[in-house]
């Protein structure tokens, strides 16, 4: 698949998104787990429109987050996400805490947290990258209610909150 182009209003939401994760990582690092939801995956390759450059996408950033995030769980329309699953695979062959859910985000995400109900304590940061509307209200309530309390270990952080929800575009669609 070609790299996908974007303007540098992207890759400067990109950046930002690296800060976040950053900042959300070191935050919850005394904890042995960090979840990582990509509603809106895209592609494993991405280059800039005005230079060219290869710009790295949401999901490389995360994977290269340090602590890095011990689940990721990637949402992609089911072209890009086979596309995007293998790339992956080819380019980190070491990381087992991958998974794709290839389809509609907003059918697949019951079963990405039914996967994921043994760690529902853990800190979670969802990124939720929609180039439209996509997102339903439906499926932000799902998110915002998946992080419980019960079964955290009692190593580190206190906080029961729910899911960190980041969306990027919003001030942009406004
Ligand atoms: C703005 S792009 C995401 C870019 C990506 N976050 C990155 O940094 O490279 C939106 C992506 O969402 C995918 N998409 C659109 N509708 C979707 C849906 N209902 N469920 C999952 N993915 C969807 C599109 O195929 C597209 O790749």
């Amino acid at each position: 698949m070609a790299p996908r182009p974007w303007r540098w209003w992207t890759e400067h939401k990109l950046q930002i998104l690296q800060k976040y994760l950053q900042a959300f990582a070191k935050a919850s690092m005394k904890v042995p787990e960090r979840i990582y939801l990509d509603l809106f995956a895209g592609q494993a390759e991405n280059i800039s429109k005005e230079t060219g450059r290869e710009i790295l996408g949401s999901v490389h950033r995360a994977l290269n987050t340090e602590p890095p995030f011990t689940r990721i769980a990637l949402f992609e329309l089911p072209a890009k996400a086979k596309q995007l699953e293998q790339a992956l695979r080819a380019q980190y062959p070491r990381r087992r805490d991958i998974k794709v859910y290839p389809g509609d985000c907003n059918d697949t995400i019951s079963q990405a947290m039914a996967d994921l109900a043994s760690v529902r304590w853990a800190p979670t940061f969802a990124f939720v990258d929609q180039h439209d509307n996509e997102i339903k209200w439906v499926t932000l309530e799902k998110l915002a209610r998946f992080r419980k309390r019960k079964q955290r270990p009692r190593c580190g952080s206190s906080s029961g909150r729910a899911s960190t929800v980041a969306d990027l575009n919003y001030a942009r669609r406004r």
